[in-house]
């Protein structure tokens, strides 16, 4: 398997950064995760922008221009022997002696390889997953998608413990995001968002999911949603890069709704696959 890191293509296992990185020591990087479809990144423009968006949060100089990235990441794709990829994309501060201060003058370590993307089989679709809540106690700053991901690891894991897929996070009363994915309820046939803030991190499938309602006639609100209307809803979905469109049948033990993937989820579903099939294949 090819990587690549700081320009260059190279055997994962000749890939290797000195152990003062940043990222390394002090998790000081971003990431983004990007599906490849029939070797076609999908959204990639989306993909980089949101990665621009965090390098600024984090004040760390992009490395690379929109095009500058777009010719890597394809040299990257063509280089694996599999053509369906989740392609990982990481910068960090660099090498430097540990220091709180940012470094001066220390070039970004940049890191990018892929793996064999793995998506739900229709069976699982069809059979959703259930998810746990918890209280969403990560810091302010949850638009940046940061390495440091100890406080999603922690809530996953309670997910996974309780032998569940997700894990719904609640801050203050109020809907933010999954662990690694982004809620959607559904209530009386109306399909409803949380508004992108600080407080999560909005997914590139987020976007096509609101995209297609909108295009499809799907009545849909992006707004602030209680802890009392995850709990009443009628069908509740996770949606990610890599979950694509997920129904969660049960939260916290209780059936969501009839208890199994609800007729949107379904009709989502397709209309994602659809999607996809369109930009990808085509
Ligand atoms: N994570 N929110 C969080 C906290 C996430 O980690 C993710 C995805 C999302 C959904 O974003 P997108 O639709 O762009 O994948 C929302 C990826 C898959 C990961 O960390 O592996």
């Amino acid at each position: 398997m090819s990587v690549y890191l700081n320009g260059r293509f190279l055997p994962l296992a000749e890939a290797t950064i000195p152990v003062l990185d940043r990222g390394f020591v002090f998790g000081d990087g971003v990431y983004e995760l990007v599906p490849v479809y029939s070797r076609k990144p999908f959204r990639l423009d989306e993909h980089l922008r949101r990665l621009q968006g965090s390098l600024d949060g984090i004040r760390l100089a992009n490395p690379h221009d929109m095009a500058g990235w777009r010719e890597r990441i394809l040299q990257l794709i063509a280089l694996q022997d599999f053509p369906d990829q989740s392609l990982y994309i990481q910068v960090t501060r660099g090498v430097a002696p540990r220091d709180h201060a940012f470094p001066k003058g220390v070039a970004p370590t940049v890191f990018m390889f892929a793996q064999p993307l793995v998506t739900a089989t229709p069976a699982q679709k069809a059979a959703g997953v259930c998810a746990v809540t918890a209280v969403d106690n990560r810091w302010l700053r949850c638009n940046i998608k940061a390495i440091s991901l100890l406080p999603n690891i922690l809530l996953r894991q309670q997910a996974i413990d309780a032998e569940c897929a997700e894990t719904v996070m609640l801050r203050d009363g109020f809907l933010t995001e999954g662990a690694a994915s982004n809620i959607f309820v559904v209530k009386h046939g109306v399909l409803m968002a949380p508004p992108p803030s600080n407080l999560m991190l909005t997914g590139i499938t987020y976007d096509v999911v609101l995209e297609l309602a909108a295009a499809h006639g799907i009545p849909h609100q992006v707004r602030a949603i209680s802890e009392a209307e995850v709990r009443d809803a009628d069908e509740l979905w996770m949606t990610s890069s890599t979950k694509e469109i997920m129904a969660i049948v049960k939260l916290d033990g209780v059936p969501v709704g009839a208890g199994v993937p609800g007729p949107l989820a379904q009709r989502m579903e397709a209309l994602y696959q659809t999607f996809k099939l369109q930009v990808m294949r085509a």
